[in-house]
């Protein structure tokens, strides 16, 4: 877990005076590895230097405090000044007061240095980082994870740039990204995209499920619809979309392969979402495709997901398939 993690990458780190301290993650190892050579070169130099009356070309970047005065005779071993550094013990990113700032997604990833960081830190379990929190943008629901609480209900709202065939919302931090995608879209000239379906309560998704249920039978309604409780639709957080011309919108199932589902493919990250039913990946979702369902993460996450070649947000966060019920 976090504690022993980040205990086992505590050490001793050279500190710029006037910069705060280092969170250590995968890359902050690689930094502290990195300062860790530069010092040992650094000091290395110093005392050749000194020995032969010259500043090392780097010495600017060696962060020491004035050396001690030198009382012993020229020429000696003690008469070398001993550079003096600031030790500090990188911290755990969940004790940070960044982290603890509940509620501001950004700030708790950049408390961990970044969103590699952060979900590195996710998938080794970091106790500060609660999968299951519903507020959250990197919260992960499926066949495994229900909604929790499972009648939890956000705030939302219809977007305000997007067309929503059937008055569906989003939570405002979804919404206002959804509106930038779509955006996004027209004016790289991929065309037209609306919402179909966005935020569904619990109740409405009873109807949902059941209507699927009626329509394709036990086995195939599974295979495409969540049972209510298990739905991301729940948190606000994700959006069916459909392509629209001037001959009127598609339906969902329309949009792999237009223009709007290309562009969607490739760009969806950049504004903050993933499609998170890939082709190729039922095994761990327990869904067929859905080239549709959209699901905000928050730019930094889905800049990471998109960057590090992720299909799934198992895989992303580490965490184990979810095909099927646990009942
Ligand atoms: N169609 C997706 C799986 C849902 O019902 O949430
Ligand atoms: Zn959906």
């Amino acid at each position: 877990m976090t504690n022993g993690r980040y205990a086992r990458r505590r050490g001793l780190v050279a500190r710029h005076a006037a910069r705060p301290p280092r969170l250590l993650s995968g890359r902050g190892l690689v930094v502290l590895a990195t300062a860790a050579g530069v010092v040992a070169a650094c000091v290395l130099g110093a005392v050749w230097s000194v020995a032969h009356d010259e500043r090392p070309a780097h010495a600017s970047s060696v962060h020491t405090a004035s050396p001690a005065p030198v009382e012993t005779p020229p020429g000696s071993i003690e008469s070398l000044p001993v550079p003096q550094f600031e030790v500090v013990v990188a911290e755990d990113p969940c004790q940070s007061p960044a982290a603890a700032a509940a509620g501001d997604a950004a700030a708790v990833i950049a408390a961990f240095g970044g969103a590699e960081e952060f979900r590195a830190a996710a998938a080794e379990g970091a106790s500060c980082i609660r999968l299951d929190d519903p507020t959250q943008p990197w919260v992960v629901v499926n066949k495994q994870r229900p909604v929790n609480p499972i009648d939890y209900a956000p705030e939302v709202m219809v977007p305000a740039g997007t067309r929503s065939l059937v008055g569906g919302g989003l939570r405002p931090d979804a919404a206002a990204a959804l509106d930038a995608l779509v955006a996004d879209a027209a004016a790289s000239g991929a065309g037209d995209v609306a919402l179909q379906s966005g935020y569904r309560s619990y109740q409405t998704q009873v109807s949902t499920f059941q209507g699927q249920i009626g329509a394709l039978g036990e086995e195939g309604a599974e295979a495409i619809s969540a049972r209510p409780g298990f739905s991301e639709h729940q948190l606000g957080l994700a959006a069916d979309v459909v392509a629209c011309t001037s001959g009127g919108c598609g339906t969902i199932y329309d949009i792999a392969g237009t223009p709007q589902g290309d562009w969607i493919v490739e760009n969806a990250w950049r504004h903050g979402w993933i499609v998170r039913y890939e082709s190729g990946h039922t095994d761990t979702t327990g869904y067929n495709p859905e080239p549709w369902h959209l699901r905000y993460i928050g730019v930094e996450l889905a800049q990471a997901y998109h960057e590090g070649g992720y299909h799934t947000l198992e895989e992303f966060f580490g965490l184990p398939a979810a095909p099927d019920y646990a009942d």
